[in-house]
């Protein structure tokens, strides 16, 4: 159980007033980072530092970095630049600033970031932040301290505990991450060599972090990790758990409404996890399943090792499950040597599976991935004008979606204040935003609503027992 472990924690520097830092985290990149952010905040929390949303007034500025594509790379940079002048600025007023890089940059670049923007003090990769306090400590002496060893120790066992305050004040829904690392190699991609091999969580110490979250308020939880349905673990009575059946595990936690997971690859969608979304109430009919492409060549050519065709009968085994599954997906369009045909056959893939959701985006040459040494490199306003016409479709069917949901009654998780006074934004089991009218204190309440109209990015409802009253 992770619930009483606490880090190696030295005693504070003479004179250091307790909770007098402030810390303030910026997240760039996927929900693991996210996740990750909310734990170092935690091992941050043992040292005396409080977390702030203003930069201006923080003591340590902490970016958590993102390496996927060279544009999110880039802009660490940029705003190194930037912190670089503010940390001048303070030190003429005689403050300290002190500068951490974590995150995927950080593993990837290590040494080299603190050679391209000195001002930095720590930099501390994905799976070495547990030891970010001792890190801080040593930076302190004055030499920048570069940790992005992988850990032998795991890190969960090191990271606190999170304070029930603190899971309360994050609302209602939470990440956990059940999963790192990733072993499938796909020759576009960076997340094997900046989150290393596949790793599973056990299962006592996921199951007592959703409790925890559960009894804290937390009432929806997404397992998170790269390869999510990559997650094998030895279960309770000594058999090989898959995903499923830690989902049905998880399913009995009282208290806890609701589970979803994400990112999941399709070749580890396996008959237990299907069995699940026939099964439970409690996972949500949404699910994430990158396909990349609809051409089997480029699919080869990326190393995904599954075919358009066996992508498209396994959606049709999920919804066969479970009727009301929503899609969802990532592409790229652009990836060395696709052809006009290749990105027909990916517009194609989208017309079959209907998705409504999906993320698209322009390959970006990665350094050290096998694609990067590709021949046939697609040219930028190709690639701008497939996105184009890629995402067109896409909105097309994410606009269709929301609109067939006008005038059904579904379950809304009330989620945060709306920004109108007397409205609350919740969540639809399709993970679409909904604002509704209610109060506050309803937040973390599961209730009826009736979806009345759609916004650009959200729909509107009323509570359906005052529709049903009239
Ligand atoms: N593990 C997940 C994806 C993680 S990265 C999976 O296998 O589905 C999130 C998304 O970023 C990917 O699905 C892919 O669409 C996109 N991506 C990754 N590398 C990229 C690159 N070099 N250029 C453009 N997009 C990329
Ligand atoms: Fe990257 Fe492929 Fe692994 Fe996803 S499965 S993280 S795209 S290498
Ligand atoms: Fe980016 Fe690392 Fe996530 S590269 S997408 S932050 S795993």
């Amino acid at each position: 159980m992770n619930e009483h472990v606490s880090i190696p924690v030295a005693a504070p520097d003479a004179g250091e007033i307790k909770n007098s830092r402030k810390v303030f985290i910026k997240t760039y990149g996927c929900q693991m980072n996210v996740y990750d952010s909310t734990r170092m905040g935690d091992a941050l929390a043992s040292e005396g530092y409080v977390t702030t949303e203003e930069m201006g007034e923080a003591d340590l500025i902490l970016l958590n970095t993102c390496h996927i594509r060279e544009k999110a790379a880039d802009k660490v940079y940029s705003a190194l630049g930037r912190l670089r002048d503010m940390k001048k600025a303070r030190a003429a007023e005689g403050r300290e600033l002190m500068i951490g890089v974590a995150g995927c940059v950080a593993q990837a670049e290590g040494e080299e970031i603190i050679r391209r923007a000195p001002a930095v003090d720590v930099v501390i990769g994905p799976q070495t932040y547990h030891r970010l306090p001792e890190a801080l400590r040593r930076a302190r002496g004055g030499k920048p301290v570069v940790d992005t060893d992988y850990a032998v120790e795991d890190k969960f066992e090191h990271l606190p505990a999170t304070e029930k305050a603190t899971i309360r004040s994050r609302g209602v829904t939470a990440f956990l991450t059940v999963q790192e690392g990733c072993d499938k190699f796909c020759t576009f991609c960076v997340v094997p060599y900046t989150r290393g091999s596949e790793v599973s969580r056990p299962v006592a110490q996921i199951v007592a972090e959703a409790q925890r979250l559960a009894e804290s308020g937390v009432r929806e939880i997404t397992l998170l990790g790269q390869n999510v349905n990559a997650w094998r673990a030895e279960g309770p009575n000594g058999r090989d758990w898959s995903l499923g059946d830690l989902l049905y595990r998880l399913a009995e936690i009282p208290g806890l409404a609701r589970l979803r997971y994400t990112t999941s690859h399709p070749r580890d969608m396996d008959d237990r996890l299907i069995d699940a979304h026939r099964d439970l109430r409690t996972l949500m009919p949404y699910l994430h399943l990158p396909v990349q492409s609809g051409s089997d060549r480029i699919l080869k050519a990326m190393n995904r090792r599954h075919t358009g065709q066996e992508y498209l009968r396994l959606v049709e085994r999920i919804r066969t499950a479970r009727a009301d599954i929503a899609m969802s997906g990532d592409f790229i369009v652009g990836f060395p040597g696709e052809t006009d045909g290749d990105f027909e056959d990916t517009l194609r893939i989208v017309e079959e599976v209907n998705y409504a959701q999906a993320f698209s985006f322009k390959y970006s040459t990665r350094p050290g991935t096998p694609g990067a040494d590709l021949a046939d490199h697609v040219s930028e306003e190709v690639k701008a004008e497939r996105l184009e016409r890629l995402q067109a479709l896409l909105l097309k069917q994410q606009a269709r979606f929301a609109t067939s949901c006008v005038g059904s009654v579904m379950d809304l998780l009330l989620e945060k204040p709306g920004r109108m006074p007397g409205q609350v934004i919740g969540r639809s089991p399709w993970l679409q935003s909904v604002n509704v009218d209610a109060k506050t204190s309803q937040i973390g309440d599961i209730i009826p609503v009736r979806i009345i109209g759609t916004g650009p990015n959200s729909l509107f409802a009323e509570p359906a027992e005052r529709l049903m009253g009239a």
